[in-house]
């Protein structure tokens, strides 16, 4: 039986796959509950990527929707959460998410992605005491990445040993193993997804998609790690939030879910098809944009390949992709063209300053 919950927390709200996972679960998965957005507001988090979920269905609106800025590494606000909304569910996406970051400044990866996940496992215990499997649920939103590099062939299981290679994909992977910890030890429900490279609307404009889109259109050269050939594999971010929702409503408890899109690009060839598509929907010259391909210096221990085997989550639970790269990527493209203020404003400030002394003064 599907499960059902009455508040949900979910953390990092306010970053790329939260904020669509809040919309998604209020405009189109027909969630009737309260969402409590608990976010520390790092660069990488933004509440106006929700101002309009916020006046619908915030405090002025019909009263399911909250916001609390808080650090999931202080124990007393993840508590104060607890107890004043009474969650049955946590969804926990906060994290330091970009791998180029977690290379030139790991502390923050250890602490937010590890001590942070500890936190909120060791508060929802318990607070959560004397309520059985069925009635509360933690669930954990992971990545491929801790599975470490394929070569040219197979894929990533749910039973490949974990080899993570990066401070990011460390702290995920410690993370992870917390959860199950916790499920084991102590009883608490969780459930567990690790997902593939995600695109699409909100993402933070220093990773790859964005990065690409947004320079094409400002005139900007078209950076490649190494001889580009580097494979990922790329998931629609409203297929990603659509697989979390399932899981958390008809996952096993204890188990965990690899979810892909079964859509691998070497980046070269991905930014190849970027540019059509930037060159169409924006009007732009395609063999001017190719001219901007500049390849740079790889990033150390940058892992060759990620594929993933999400065949448990179809076969058990019967997620599928609902969008096609092409659609997805031209979607991502015009949301990007329509959202240049968004872009400015996101790039301003603590990001603008941390690029200026990691990147362009290197
Ligand atoms: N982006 C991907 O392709 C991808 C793929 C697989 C898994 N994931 C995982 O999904 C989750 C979300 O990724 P994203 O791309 O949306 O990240 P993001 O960087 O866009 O957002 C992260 C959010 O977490 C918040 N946050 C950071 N540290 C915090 C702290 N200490 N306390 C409270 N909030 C904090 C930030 O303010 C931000 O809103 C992460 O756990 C990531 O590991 C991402």
């Amino acid at each position: 039986m599907a499960r059902s919950f009455d508040t949900i927390v979910v953390t990092g709200g306010a970053g790329f796959i939260g904020s669509n996972l809040i919309r998604y679960l209020f405009e189109k998965a027909g969630y009737r509950g309260r969402i409590v957005n608990l976010d520390a507001l790092t660069y990488a988090g933004n509440p106006e990527s929700l101002a309009d979920i916020a006046a619908k269905y915030g405090q002025e609106g019909e009263g399911r929707y909250f916001f609390v800025k808080a650090d999931i590494r202080d124990r007393a606000s993840v508590e104060r959460v607890f107890a004043d909304y009474r969650p049955d569910a946590v969804c926990h996406l906060a994290a330091e998410s970009h791998v180029d970051r977690s290379i030139l400044g790991p502390e923050a990866f250890v602490t937010t992605n590890v001590i942070g996940t500890f936190t909120l496992l060791d508060v929802a215990k318990e607070a959560w005491k004397g309520r059985g499997e069925g009635e509360t649920l933690f669930h954990h939103v992971s990545t491929d990445e801790v599975y470490g590099s394929l070569g040219e062939t197979g894929y990533f299981t749910e039973e490949t040993p974990y080899d993570p290679r990066s401070p990011y994909s460390a702290s995920k992977a410690g993370s992870d193993h917390l959860v199950m910890a916790y499920h084991h030890t102590y009883g608490l429900p969780v459930t567990l997804s690790n997902c593939s490279n995600n695109y699409g609307p909100y993402q933070f404009p220093e990773k790859l998609i964005p990065l690409m889109i947004l320079n094409m259109l400002e005139g900007k050269p078209l950076p490649v790690y190494g001889d580009g050939r580097n494979i990922r594999d790329w998931l629609y971010v409203e297929d990603h939030n659509a697989a979390v929702w399932t899981i958390m409503q008809r996952g096993e408890s204890g188990r965990s879910y690899n979810i892909g899109g079964e859509n691998e690009w070497e980046n070269i060839r991905l930014l190849g098809r970027l540019i059509e598509i930037v060159a169409k929907e924006a009007g732009l010259d395609a063999g001017e944009l190719r001219s901007r391909i500049t390849y740079v210096k790889d990033r150390p221990g940058h892992d060759r390949r990620y594929a993933i085997d999400c065949s448990r989550l179809k076969r058990e639970l019967g997620w599928a992709q609902a969008h096609s790269f092409d659609e997805g990527l031209a979607e991502t493209v015009r949301w990007y063209l329509a959202h240049k203020d968004w872009c400015a404003r996101v790039r301003s400030g603590e990001y603008r300053r941390w690029v200026e002394t990691n990147y362009e003064r290197r």
